[in-house]
Formats: C-alpha cells, structure tokens, sequence
C-alpha cells in the first residue's frame, strides 16, 4: 500500500513521453537503499547462528575431554590398585600373579580401544551435523547474496512494457521491507536449539558409551582380582588406599573405599602418557577456538565487503541505466517536439505520422536492446556472486574442518598415548602455521577479484548500452533526415535538443 502512494507521488516528475520508463528508474533507486541493510540483517542473524554453534561445538570438546579424563582417571586407579596388590603379596603364586598382572594390562588396553571407538563416534556426528549445519545456513547465504535486483528486466523492455517492472520491483520492495522473508530471528532461535539438541544428543551417546567400555573394563578387572585370591592365593591388603576412615569388612566394599581413594588423588602415577594426551588435548582448545573464531571474524568481515561492492554495484548500474534511458527519452522527447512544433500546411502530416510510429518502434527495439544487456550483467552478477559466496563458504567449511577429536582415530589413549600427544603437538604447530594471515591474504585477493569482476560487469554493461545507444543516434539523424527531405519539415525550428 505504502509503495503504491509513493509511485503516486513519483508520477508528477516523470517525463512527458514515457511516464512508466522513468518510474522503473525511481522504483529502482528507492529500493537500492532496502537492499543492502536487508541482507546485513540477514548476515548478521546467520554469523549471530555459526558464532553460537561454533561455542556450542566448543563446550562440547571440553564435555567430551572431561568425560574422558574421568573415565580414564578412574581406569588408571583401578589399575593402579590391582598393580599395588600385586606387588605387595610374598606368598601367593608368582606366575599366576604374573599372568594376572598381563591379563589386568590387556584389560585396561581393552578398555583403551573402547573409548577411542567411543570418541571416534562423537567424531563422527559432530562431522555430519556439522556438513548439515553448513549446508543448511549455506542455502539461507545463497538466498541471501543471490537476492537478485536486476532480474526484474528480465523479459521485459523498459519503453514498450515498463509495468511489469514496475510490479516486480514493488514485490520486491515489500519483500525487502518485510526482511521477514530472508530470515527471522525466529528460525535463528530454532536452529540454535537444534544444534543444543544434536549436542547434546551426542554427549549423551558419548557418555553411554563410555559408561559401557568402563563396565567392561571393571568385569575385567573384577576378575583378575577374583583370580589373585581364588587361583593365585594372594591374600588383598585392605593398606592398600587405606585412610578414608571405612572399614574393610568385606572384600567388595574394600574394593570401592580403595578405587575411591585413589581416583580422590587423581594419580596418574601408572600412565603418565594418558595424562599427556588430556593435559595436551585441554591446552589445545582454546588455541583452535581462537583461530576458529578469528578466521570467521574475518570471514564476516569478506561476506560484508562483497555485500558492499554489491549493493555499489547496483547504484553504479542504476545510475548508468538511468544516463542511457534518459538520453533515449529525451532524444525521443525532442524529435516528437519538432514534429509537433511543424506547419501542417507546409510539412506533410501523415507523412510525419510514419517517422512518429517508427520512431516508436526505434524506442522500442532500443529497450529489447537495453534489456539484453542487463540481462547479461544479471547473469554475470549472479555467477559472480555465486562463486564469490562459494568461496567463503569453502573457507569457511574449512576452518570448521580442522577437528580435533580425530587425533584419537586409530590410537589407544592407554596403549599408544605418545602417538596421540604427537598428533596433538602436530595440530598446535598448523594451528599456529596456519595463523590467520594466511588466511586474510587469501581474502584480500578474493575480494580484489570479486571487485574486480563487478568492474568487469559494470564496463562490458557500460559498452553494450553505449553500442544500443550510438544506433539509436545514428537512426535520429536519419529521422531528421527523412522529416526534412521527405515530408518537408523545418528542423530549424526544433526546440533545443535537452538530452545533448
Ligand atoms: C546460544 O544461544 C542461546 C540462545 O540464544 C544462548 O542461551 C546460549 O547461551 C548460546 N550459547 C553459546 C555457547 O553461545
Ligand atoms: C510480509 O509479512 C507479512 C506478515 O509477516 C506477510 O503476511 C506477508 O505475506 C509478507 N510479504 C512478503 C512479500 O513476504
Ligand atoms: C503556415 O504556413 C502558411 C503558408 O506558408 C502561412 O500562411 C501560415 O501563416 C503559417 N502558420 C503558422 C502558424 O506559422
Ligand atoms: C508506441 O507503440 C505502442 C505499441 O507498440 C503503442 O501502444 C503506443 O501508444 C505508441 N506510442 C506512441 C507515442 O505512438
Ligand atoms: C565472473 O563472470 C564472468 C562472466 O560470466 C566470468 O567470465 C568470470 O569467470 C566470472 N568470475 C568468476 C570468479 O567466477
Ligand atoms: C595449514 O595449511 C597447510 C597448507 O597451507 C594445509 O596443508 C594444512 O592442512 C593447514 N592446516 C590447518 C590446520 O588448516
Ligand atoms: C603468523 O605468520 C607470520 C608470517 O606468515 C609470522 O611472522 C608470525 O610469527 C605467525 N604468527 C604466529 C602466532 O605463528
């Protein structure tokens, strides 16, 4: 309702000839000014959504790595416990012992192998939720940096069929105001609850799984304990994780005070490679969320810089568009004022009647010509955009790529934890290679290029219409030509041409 009044308002500046023509060219350039803060908002609910999954993907590393480092301090206790049991019996059977103490080892390297299997799960769904993340918010970006303007044009012809411009542009001025239709603050709310819920899905998975290996583990050792006093004759020492004030009445209840005992000082006397891999893992996350989230900063900062160049490129066709429609109208303005302006008894005025018609139709085939070359710059803007926005959507699933539960893949946190702390150590120096500088090179040349290509755009644009143009000057001289040798009018008489 609101644009139809102001159309209204419009109607009263618009030139004599073609009141429509001039209207597509005001439409336009009241929306131009919607366009560029409709898209921002749109940007900045997006980034608002990847910055909170981003912290959500965070917290749950830490969950995951606190999980872990329970689990695997209470597995080291255990073992500890058995280990100090078996060193403290003199009469029991050595050999049994022994086997003992090799079967409690594989025991604990069992459990190793379950919680990488367990880790490389969550790996695995935060890998895919991510993919869908991205591929989701990816076709909201899309939608967002390929909201098109040019398009109106599409089919259309400026001078013989401007209304349908006109009602296309008004769609998409309420489109526009109604910025309701990119992205609402309400699908932002409903996708970050779905990523707290995938999450937390996963956490929950991870710590079912890791509360199954742990359950293995202590049947394990449950037997190989059962074993030293049933087979071997080892007789537990209740000294052993003696100090918490319980009694020692039964063999079971012993067990518990001693495991609790020693998880309380949270020895990792055993294996101090395990701890190395947690303490490794802990220090790490705060690097890789930094560079995470600087290299997202400053993907933000591309995607605004493109939006820009956009939306300058826009105004920088409009105002060509707008030089080029003008000059036609008022060339055309002009030769219809010296037809008018003619002495019927002298001029011929059915034969001034045939320049008039063709001279419409001239205009007419000059606005299919204008519209082929605005579609051209639409389809060049819109591949260049598309691949512009791809790229940062590559970098983007780049920085996200860099994982770091992977470092578990393949290796056994009790059994080859060195092999892990390496592949930490390797993470922290790419992490560090890797720093944003790189990254923000890359960025400059992407949008140097990008800017470049909507020069490009803009000067082939520039061309096309200045060839439409020149034909259409070339046919006005030849008007004149026809009004003063064939139907005999005065040019001299002409009102001063207003577009020259
Ligand atoms: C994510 O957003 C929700 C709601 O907007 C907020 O409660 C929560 O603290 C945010 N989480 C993070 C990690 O930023
Ligand atoms: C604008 O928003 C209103 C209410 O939110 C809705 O009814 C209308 O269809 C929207 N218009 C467009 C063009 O999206
Ligand atoms: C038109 O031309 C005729 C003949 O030359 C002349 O009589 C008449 O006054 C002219 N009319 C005007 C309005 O100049
Ligand atoms: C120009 O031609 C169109 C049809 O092609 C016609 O509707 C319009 O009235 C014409 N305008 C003039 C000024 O002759
Ligand atoms: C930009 O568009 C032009 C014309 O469609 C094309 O030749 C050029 O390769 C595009 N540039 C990029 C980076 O896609
Ligand atoms: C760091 O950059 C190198 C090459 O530039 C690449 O091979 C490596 O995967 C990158 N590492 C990270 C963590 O992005
Ligand atoms: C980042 O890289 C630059 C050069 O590529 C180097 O001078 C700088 O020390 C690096 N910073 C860090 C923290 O590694």
């Amino acid at each position: 309702m609101k644009s139809i009044i102001v159309l209204v308002a419009i109607v009263g500046i618009a030139a004599a000839g073609r009141p429509d023509t001039e209207r597509v060219i005001t439409t336009f350039k009241q929306i131009a000014p919607l366009y560029k803060p409709t898209i921002q908002e749109a940007q900045t609910i997006i980034n608002a959504i990847k910055s909170n999954a981003t912290n959500q993907l965070a917290e749950l590393h830490l969950a995951i790595i606190g999980k872990k480092e329970g689990y695997v301090q209470q597995v080291i206790g255990r073992e500890d416990y058995i280990l100090q049991q078996i060193s403290t019996q003199r009469s029991a059977d050595q050999v049994c012992m022994s086997f003992v103490r090799t079967s409690s080892e594989m025991n604990v390297n069992l459990a190793g192998v379950s919680f990488t299997n367990c880790i490389n799960a969550a790996d695995e769904a935060i890998k895919t939720k991510l993919e869908e993340y991205y591929g989701y918010m990816g076709d909201y970006e899309q939608k967002v940096s390929l909201l098109r303007l040019l398009d109106v044009f599409q089919g259309q012809n400026v001078f013989h069929s401007p209304q349908p411009i006109i009602a296309r542009l008004n769609a998409k001025m309420e489109a526009l105001r109604n910025s309701s239709s990119l992205i609402t603050e309400n699908d932002a709310q409903f996708m970050i609850n779905q990523v707290r819920n995938d999450m937390q899905t996963i956490q929950l998975a991870y710590s079912n799984c890791m509360g199954v290996a742990y359950g293995l583990l202590g049947q394990g050792l449950n037997m190989c304990e059962m074993q030293m006093t049933m087979i071997c004759g080892a007789v537990l020492s209740c000294d052993i994780g003696k100090g918490m004030g319980n009694s020692c009445a039964d063999v079971n209840m012993k067990l518990l005070v001693c495991v609790v005992l020693l998880l309380a000082g949270g020895s990792y006397a055993g294996r101090p490679g395990a701890q190395e891999v947690i303490e490794k893992f802990r220090a790490i996350v705060p690097g890789y969320l930094a560079a995470m989230g600087k290299d997202q900063q400053q993907l933000v900062t591309l995607e605004r810089q493109g939006t820009d160049a956009i939306a300058q490129f826009h105004s920088d066709i409009m105002l060509a568009k707008e030089t080029f429609v003008l000059s036609i109208t008022g060339q055309e303005d002009t030769l219809i004022g010296l037809i008018n302006a003619q002495n019927r008894s002298i001029a011929d005025g059915q034969c001034m009647q045939f320049v008039s018609t063709a001279l419409n139709e001239t205009v007419n085939v000059i606005g299919v010509a204008y519209t082929k070359c605005i579609n051209a710059a639409d389809e060049s803007l819109s591949s260049n955009i598309s691949s512009y926005y791809g790229t940062i959507g590559e970098l983007e699933q780049a920085v996200v790529d860099v994982r770091l539960l992977d470092v578990f893949r393949g290796d056994n946190v009790f059994y080859t934890p060195d092999s892990i702390v390496a592949k930490l150590r390797q993470k922290e120096s790419e992490l560090n290679a890797n720093n944003s500088t790189t990254v923000a090179g890359e960025m400059r040349e992407e949008i140097a290029a990008f800017q470049a290509d909507l020069a490009k755009i803009r000067e082939r644009y520039i061309g096309c219409m200045t060839v439409a143009e020149m034909s259409f000057r070339s046919y006005m001289e030849l008007a004149r030509q026809q009004l003063a040798v064939i139907c005999g009018a005065l040019l001299e008489n002409a009102p001063n041409d207003v577009a020259a």
